[in-house]
């Protein structure tokens, strides 16, 4: 027994003696002041917490009222071929569901309200609950690791077999040094010490089946794409470029967002072995250092899991603009850096696995020069064959939307100033962000042409839901309410299909579009234009009047898990422009998708509550009440017309990529080595 839980218990014990207080151990206490846990302490802690039923009630009230505003609520309860198997949720079917189910504890409430809207795989409408995951974009309260990260790896006959990533010890005896001796001690005894002789093992077996049921199982709880092989691909290790620097991408098998596992079994055969190895590592959940520091259920319930600024609206007639307009609370689940205002447009995945802070090996990382770019999320490269340029996108959303346009284009010129002809744009793990960086990207690349001017982006709509009407309707008739357009309702930031602004006592959601969408009426507003505007909410700069690149000559690269804007981006390069796509590293027999969650503009309850308060509507029984608890429900809040049918949403469209690029041990998380390969391929 650990010395902390002994003297626990005794203190316990002591208080059995002392008072009438109830005996039991306070199981929060017990992983209270430590770094590394055993994940079912920290389960035992978040289980201690009972369902409060007004809480459980307020949860799915303002979750249902929220969805009103979710243009795809409908579409998603069955979505068109390819995506029918993929996206079959009825929310308001589960959520009655969930409504009518008692649970032991609110983390079982939370798990299955959470898995609810994830089953939409749909990274926009996810609902994320700080006492749970992920309290910032960098960490989770804890998150549960294992040193092993996995690959699928194809051989020359072309075989696939799953892998521990061959770097697999050199990042984690980086990242967990602390902790690397008790996974070496776990090893069985001819291997003890030895897990670095682990690294590029084949996987024969995890907990006993083939690996693919598990890769299969995580697949239907991993959410945010709805291409199946592209969540089949969240299981294994990538990279990313989330800031400045490669960061390492663990994968859902290594990096688990809860405290689900406690060890796994496994199956290995070791590089140059002929025999298998039996082993079972145990899962270790390490706290956020960030996380404020907590000795018993109460703090820690204190600080995690009520309502902080931000997690509901306000009226911005009622506070200072400034304290208003600061970011999104959606943005500390957002998989991309976040803004430091929520002034532009955005289009971004919410995501409960937060943003790696996990350094890419510098054996993978690129060694030519990067050049500058100017914004985070961004680096240019030049390859040794002296014409191909690579752009690293891993975000839309630089710190700053015009910084970003200003880096995205001088980034540009210098590759082509050193003579590039050709451009490989690697959007591995992009999350998306600035809708109007995605449109001025495509923009200048092009240049100018039918399907550039006035701007690269789709047409949208939005849900004319009853309560969204009475918005709009409310800033029409009183435009004195939201003098600053800082609402998203706001007649004057919108603009109709022919790209016109409306004016100020339009109401933009009237005449309603009425649909009926897998048997339920649905109403939308007319067509909008994609809104980048010249100017500061647009295109800030004036964009070069002639391509940068040949379309013939630009390659898009990813894992699949490109979302949003960067969904945007590709879409319209690949379908308008003719762009080739790569998807790297799927399963050789799964038909894969360049990207996935595509929306159009995305935001959050909170946004919305403020659009509501500042219109005094919040007393409209249609209006979600104020949460009571630290959490955030997303959506999608516009939709983008399809490039080829387009009458319906580019969402469910399909996206089929032009090179499925298999990984070998020589290219795996070695981005240099796989720009190469496609420069062969695509570029003679
Ligand atoms: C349930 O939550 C509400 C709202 O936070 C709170 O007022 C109430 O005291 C809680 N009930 C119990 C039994 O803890
Ligand atoms: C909820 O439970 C009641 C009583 O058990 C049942 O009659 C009702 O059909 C249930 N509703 C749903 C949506 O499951
Ligand atoms: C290793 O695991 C396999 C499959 O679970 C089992 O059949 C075998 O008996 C195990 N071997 C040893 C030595 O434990
Ligand atoms: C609306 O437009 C104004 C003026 O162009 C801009 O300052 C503001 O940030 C925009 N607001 C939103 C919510 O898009
Ligand atoms: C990037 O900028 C820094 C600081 O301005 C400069 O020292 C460095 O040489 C630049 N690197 C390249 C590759 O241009
Ligand atoms: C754009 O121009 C191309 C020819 O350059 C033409 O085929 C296409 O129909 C035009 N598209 C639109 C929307 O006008
Ligand atoms: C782009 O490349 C294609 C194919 O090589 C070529 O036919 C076309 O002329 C090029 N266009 C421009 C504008 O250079
Ligand atoms: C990629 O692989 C899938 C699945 O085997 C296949 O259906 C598709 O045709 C392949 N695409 C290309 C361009 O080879």
């Amino acid at each position: 027994m650990p010395p902390l839980y002994a003297l626990l218990i005794l203190f316990s014990a002591f208080v059995v003696i002392c008072t009438d207080a109830a005996p039991e151990l306070d199981p929060c206490a017990v992983i209270g002041g430590k770094k590394w846990v055993a994940p079912a302490d920290v389960r035992a802690c978040f289980s201690s917490f009972k369902v409060n039923q007004t809480i459980k009630n307020n949860i799915l009230d303002v979750v249902g009222k929220t969805l009103a505003f979710h243009v795809l609520t409908n579409y998603e309860i069955k979505a068109p071929e390819p995506f029918t198997a993929d996206v079959h949720e009825d929310l308001f079917k589960d959520l009655a569901r969930i409504e009518n189910t008692s649970y032991a504890s609110d983390y079982d409430l939370h798990i299955d309200v959470s898995r609810t809207l994830k089953r939409l795989n749909d990274g926009h409408c996810v609902w994320a609950n700080a006492c749970y995951v992920c309290l910032n974009r960098l960490t989770a309260a804890f998150l549960n690791f294992l040193p092993i990260p996995l690959v699928l790896l194809t051989q020359e006959d072309g075989s696939q077999n799953i892998y521990i990533a061959p770097e697999a010890f050199e990042v984690a005896s980086a990242e967990f040094s602390d902790k690397i001796a008790v996974w070496q001690d776990a090893l069985p005894l001819a291997l003890k010490g030895k897990l670095e002789s682990l690294s590029g093992a084949k996987v024969v077996l995890i907990n006993g089946k083939p690996p693919f049921d598990a890769v299969n199982t995580n697949a239907l709880i991993t959410g945010s794409y709805q291409p199946f092989g592209t969540r089949q691909s969240s299981f294994f290790s990538s990279y990313g470029l989330p800031d400045t620097t490669f960061s390492y991408v663990l994968g859902d098998f290594a990096q688990q967002p809860l405290p689900l596992d406690d060890s796994v079994d496994l199956v290995i055969q070791r590089v140059h072995q002929t025999t298998l190895d039996n082993i079972t590592l145990p899962y270790r959940s390490r706290l956020n250092p960030t996380t404020v520091p907590f000795k018993s259920s109460a703090t820690y319930r204190a600080n995690n899991c009520v309502p902080v600024d931000g997690t509901n609206g306000v009226d911005l007639n009622a506070v200072s603009l400034a304290a208003s307009l600061g970011p999104s609370p959606a943005a500390k689940f957002q998989q991309a850096p976040v803004p430091s205002s929520r002034k532009h447009k955005m289009n971004v995945m919410m995501d409960t696995v937060p943003v790696s802070d996990i350094s890419l090996p510098p054996g993978l990382q690129p060694s030519a020069l990067a050049l500058n770019a100017s914004f985070g999320g961004g680096a240019f490269f030049m390859q040794k064959d002296g014409k191909t340029g690579v752009l690293v996108l891993g975000s839309f959303s630089g710190d700053d939307l015009d910084v970003m346009q200003d880096g995205l284009l001088k980034g540009l010129l210098t590759l082509k100033e050193q003579g590039a002809t050709q451009l490989i744009v690697d959007v591995t793990n992009n999350g998306g962000g600035f809708i109007c960086a995605a449109d001025w990207l495509h923009r200048i690349i092009i240049g100018p042409k039918n399907t550039t001017i006035p701007g690269a982006g789709l047409d949208t709509k939005a849900r004319a839901a009853p309560l969204a009407r009475l918005v709009v309707q409310a800033i029409a008739d009183d435009p004195n309410l939201d003098p600053f357009q800082a609402l998203l309702y706001n007649p004057l930031n919108r603009t109709n299909a022919n790209n016109v602004q409306f004016s100020a006592t339009d109401n933009w959601l009237l005449p309603p579009v009425n649909l009926e969408i897998n048997g339920h009426a649905d109403s939308f507003s007319p067509r909008l234009g994609a809104e980048c505007p010249p100017g500061p909410n647009g295109f800030a700069f004036t964009p070069p009047d002639a391509a940068l690149f040949n379309a013939s000559k630009v390659v898009i690269v990813s894992n699949g898990r490109c979302a949003s804007s960067c969904a945007l981006f590709s879409v319209t390069m690949a379908k308008e422009e003719g762009v080739k796509t790569v998807f790297v590293g799927g399963k050789n027999d799964v038909k894969q998708e360049y990207c996935g969650t595509v929306g159009g503009q995305s935001t959050d309850y909170s946004t919305l509550d403020t659009d509501i308060k500042t219109t005094h509507l919040k007393t409209n029984s249609l209006a979600p009440p104020d949460l009571l608890v630290n959490g955030v429900q997303g959506i999608t809040w516009r939709s983008s017309f399809g490039v080829r049918d387009a009458q319906q949403p580019e969402e469910f469209q399909d996206h089929p990529v032009d090179l499925n690029l298999s990984l070998t041990p020589d290219l795996v998380n070695n981005p240099v080595a796989i720009w190469e390969v496609v420069a062969a391929k695509f570029f003679v």
